[in-house]
């Protein structure tokens, strides 16, 4: 088999299961694991704090001109790092999320954050999960995984992460804050969520986590031997 340092794509909507595999991927393979996702997120979290408008392509672009962003993977996940300063925790939280779908329309910016993944993934050995990651970023990545699963299952995952399952009220804003997001993320003009042509399709909503990841190491496994 051969020991090339592919780049792996993995794409899909919001409670998939992305960033548990990637990063369970990347550790059993020795490969880095980038979130795209919390890019968008830092970025976000910016706007927020300076007061710009994530609707508004100009200053947001004005605003990124002045940031950095650095993903550091570590074990447990990626360490975001926004103008060097860990904003991990707090880019998780529900405006953040929110302003980032919002953010995320937009051509330029998007623009802005494809140069940058590009920059990271460049030497290879790397995963990449996120939205437009084997469509937009690295069309020519050598394994494309596109990890869905039913919306009704992805809701309950995102209401157990949050341990909101005795709550109905934090419960249904969850449910409700995702498929609003759903929608933006599949209906905006600019990178649609959307599956490569030839991507792999994996649903998660029967598998357990192992099964999936099995699955997506034979992707692998078979992309190896191929270029070998
Ligand atoms: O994966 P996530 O939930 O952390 O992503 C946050 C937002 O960023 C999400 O609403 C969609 C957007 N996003 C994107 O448009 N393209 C990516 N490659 C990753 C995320």
């Amino acid at each position: 088999m051969s020991t090339r340092k592919l780049v792996i794509a993995i794409d899909g909507p919001a409670g998939a299961g992305k960033s548990t595999i990637a990063s369970r991927l990347a550790s059993s393979l020795g490969y880095v694991n980038l979130e795209s996702g919390a890019m968008y997120r830092a970025l976000a979290l910016k706007a927020i704090l300076s007061g710009v408008d994530a609707a508004s392509e100009p200053a947001l672009l004005e605003l990124a001109a002045h940031t950095t962003i650095e993903l550091d993977p570590t074990p447990a996940g990626n360490r975001v790092l926004l103008d060097g300063l860990d904003v991990s925790q707090r880019i998780r939280e529900r405006d953040v999320t929110d302003a980032a779908s919002r953010l995320s329309t937009h051509p330029q910016v998007r623009v802005w954050m494809v140069e940058r993944q590009r920059a990271m993934g460049a030497g290879g050995g790397v995963i990449m999960e996120g939205r437009d990651i084997g469509t937009v970023v690295f069309p020519n990545a050598e394994v494309k995984i596109f990890l869905d699963a039913d919306p009704n299952i992805r809701a309950n995952r995102r209401v157990t992460q949050a341990h909101a399952e005795d709550d109905p009220a934090r419960a249904e804003k969850l449910r409700h804050d995702m498929q609003e997001r759903d929608q933006r993320d599949a209906t905006r003009s600019a990178s649609p969520l959307k599956a490569a042509d030839d991507a792999v399709h994996i649903d998660s909503s029967r598998l357990t986590i192992e099964e999936v990841i099995a699955a997506s190491e034979a992707l692998v496994a078979e992309r190896l031997t191929k270029l070998s």
